[in-house]
């Protein structure tokens, strides 16, 4: 059986500003979906992108990946409206005999390959459900509709979730297809698969997996891509 990756990149990314659908917004000169891909195509067997939802975006982002995945198979759909459709419509492209299913955010350009080998090991270790996650730096308050403090949260039991987040498949089809699903919104998929009440394993995430939101996450990754090339 193979492995995969579905990569969600259909954002229009308004708070990093105007320029286009992030995942096409530059990092050293390329497309952060490009980087994102080149180090998927390392660890998969297919590489399932969703495409921003534009007209000609799906044989644009075809073109523009099909040299960067390396020996993986590059599959492309139209994106959604939001995350979760995106995510939806990349599973249903996914190849018969795939059973284990990596998302991977195309916002998170320098997430490094060991990431996602320690996410899939962990699912060939026995987990339903992996995702990748640091301890939380700041402190944390909860705030009321008037912005005044109701409490401090204790952050020793925080965890800030990145991807790439490993699924076996069955489990993240399940998690889609549920009653309700559809309503909810989710921010990732392991949420979904908490709501069918199985376990969802945490493995150490990296500091490079970052998510490229608002134009300061750009400087960031730009110094990052510049120290690992150097
Ligand atoms: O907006 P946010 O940064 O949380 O988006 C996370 C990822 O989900 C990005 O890679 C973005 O391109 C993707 N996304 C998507 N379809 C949407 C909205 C976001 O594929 N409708």
């Amino acid at each position: 059986m193979r492995t995969a990756a579905v990569v969600p990149a259909a954002g229009r990314g308004e708070r990093l500003g105007p320029g286009g659908p992030k995942a096409l917004r530059l990092l050293a000169g390329r497309p952060l979906l490009v980087h994102a891909v080149q180090t998927l195509g390392q660890v998969v067997d297919v590489v399932v992108v969703a495409a921003p939802p534009d007209p000609g975006a799906v044989d644009d982002v075809t073109a523009l990946l099909a040299p960067e995945v390396g020996t993986a198979q590059l599959v492309v759909v139209a994106g959604g409206a939001t995350r979760q459709e995106s995510v939806r419509r990349a599973l249903a492209a996914l190849p018969a005999d795939v059973a284990s299913v990596l998302v991977h955010d195309a916002a998170r350009p320098l997430a490094p390959a060991a990431l996602a080998r320690s996410v899939l090991a962990a699912l060939e270790a026995g987990a339903h459900a992996v995702i990748p996650a640091l301890p939380v730096t700041d402190t944390v308050k909860r705030v009321d509709a008037d912005e005044v403090v109701v409490e401090t949260v204790d952050r020793s039991v925080l965890r800030a979730v990145q991807t790439p987040q490993g699924f076996r498949r069955v489990v993240l089809e399940q998690a889609h297809a549920a009653p309700g699903a559809d309503a909810l919104e989710a921010t990732d998929d392991a949420g979904l698969v908490e709501r069918l009440g199985l376990p969802v394993q945490v493995v150490p995430g990296s500091e490079e997996a970052f998510k490229v939101t608002r134009p300061l996450d750009l400087v960031l990754a730009e110094a990052v891509h510049a120290a690992r090339a150097a």
